[in-house]
């Protein structure tokens, strides 16, 4: 079922790519230059977006076995993700019930319980009070009323999801649309880490701008990428989330990085390979990216080979930071057969760190150098052409989210949005015109 829906994206991506055609927005799209950096609106997002619907935690290669952990700091609010004895993955709030100081922190681990640094109480990594130091001072109270405070948490297609409020009411399976069963084609839950770091970057909208952005890659990109490839995109959604795709038959080198379909041209649809078929960047509304390829060059020889090389996708994860334009992104690289040999290992490195240059120094910088400018005063508003389309609809969909007066409105907002899940339904039309 899923297959046929890539199937059919990729028919679509060939169609206009013969057609030399791609899918307009309906309108140009202006957004106020304050978007960027207005301190009272910067801290209605952490609120309103980041600490209300669902926001990927990470993959589920980061704490794959029973009893690790990963604390994070997101817009404010420490948290505490566990692996629990039967692989459910939990999340609460790391804060002690006592006085309220951090259960643990550790960055990563393993661990059954933590204790409480200031007072020693002690928790399971269920979030269970199991212990109260000297509690026959402290007090009789009812243990179960002190559990640490836990949010939803949604582990799905090997990424992990969670809703930073314990109270929230959001209909996950609405606001995902079938999105992680595309998703679930990676088969990232049987993937390894390979690698991650922490990058910093501009404003984190500055910063998701370019995971949607495929108009500038030959421009900003032209030493890294080069100057010939493709600026031409595609968008393809379910829900807020959009895949984006390159329109391009070139079968030059880049094709691995940049999502072309053009290794299907000759070949029957039967023989569609998953890996060209997943090709392109899934981004995840509001804050993280998919970002598809081989493990590195030697992997593109023997894909040409018909060897199977080593898959592997760059997940990206925005979280705002303390200044409006800072926030940092949690960079892994998921490996389908992580190389063991020591060429392997080098050239998927090699292609990691070229992605940091690529992301963390020209995208980074041009947003951080973007913003700086516009908070310079002068230009008031910004255009998006008719080919941002995913990035217009990105700031639609952000300020529906701001403007959301309760749960229930957001659960409506997003069953309004990309019924569709994946081809829009005027696509045939578009490629015939
Ligand atoms: S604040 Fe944790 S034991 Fe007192
Ligand atoms: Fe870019």
């Amino acid at each position: 079922m899923t297959r046929e829906t890539l199937v059919r994206m990729a028919r679509d991506v060939l169609n206009h790519g013969h057609a030399k055609t791609i899918v307009k927005a309906d309108d140009f799209y202006k957004l106020p230059a304050s978007v960027y950096f207005d301190k009272e609106r910067n801290q209605r997002e952490k609120d309103r977006v980041f600490k209300r619907i669902p926001i990927v935690l990470g993959p589920s290669a980061e704490i794959p076995n029973p009893g690790d952990f990963k604390t994070m700091d997101i817009v404010g609010t420490s948290i505490l993700l566990t692996r629990t004895k039967n692989g459910d993955v939990m999340g609460h709030l790391n804060t002690c019930m006592h006085r309220g100081a951090p259960v643990t922190n550790e960055k990563f681990g393993n661990s059954k319980r933590f204790t409480c640094q200031y007072h020693g109480w002690t928790y399971s990594n269920e979030g269970k009070l199991i212990g109260i130091a000297s509690s026959h001072d402290f007090g009789e109270i009812d243990k179960n009323c002190f559990n640490l405070l836990a949010f939803p948490v949604y582990e799905r297609a090997g990424l992990i999801w969670g809703i930073i409020n314990p109270e929230s009411k959001i209909d996950f399976d609405v606001f995902i649309s079938d999105y992680d069963k595309m998703i679930e084609n990676f088969g990232l839950e049987n993937w390894s880490l390979f690698a991650q770091r922490t990058l910093s970057g501009p404003n984190w909208k500055a910063g998701y701008d370019g995971y949607l952005d495929i108009y500038h890659v030959p421009i900003l990109h032209k030493n890294t990428f080069g100057p010939k490839v493709s600026n031409r995109p595609l968008y393809y959604s379910w829900g807020p989330h959009q895949r984006v795709c390159t329109v391009s038959l070139s079968k030059d080198k880049v094709r691995a990085v940049l999502g072309y379909m053009s290794d299907l041209v000759d070949k029957p649809e039967e023989e569609w390979d998953m890996q060209t078929l997943l090709y392109g960047v899934w981004t995840v509304f509001p804050h993280a990216s998919i970002a598809s390829f081989l493990g590195g060059d030697r992997d593109l020889e023997a894909k040409d080979e018909g060897i199977p090389g080593h898959r592997g996708v760059m997940l990206s994860v925005l979280y705002p930071g303390e200044g409006v334009n800072e926030h940092y992104t949690s960079q892994y690289y998921l490996m389908e057969n992580p190389p063991t040999d020591e060429e392997g290992i080098a050239n998927a490195q090699a292609q990691f760190d070229l992605l940091e240059e690529i992301v963390g120094q020209e995208d980074y910088n041009m947003g951080r150098s973007q913003v700086k400018s516009l908070m310079g005063g002068g230009l008031k508003e910004l255009t998006f052409g008719l080919n941002e389309k995913g990035n217009q609809n990105f700031y639609k969909w952000v300020d529906k989210v701001l403007d959301a007066k309760d749960d229930a409105e957001l659960n409506e907002f997003f069953g309004s949005l990309g019924k569709e899940k994946g081809i829009p339904a005027d696509t045939d039309k578009t490629a015939a015109a």
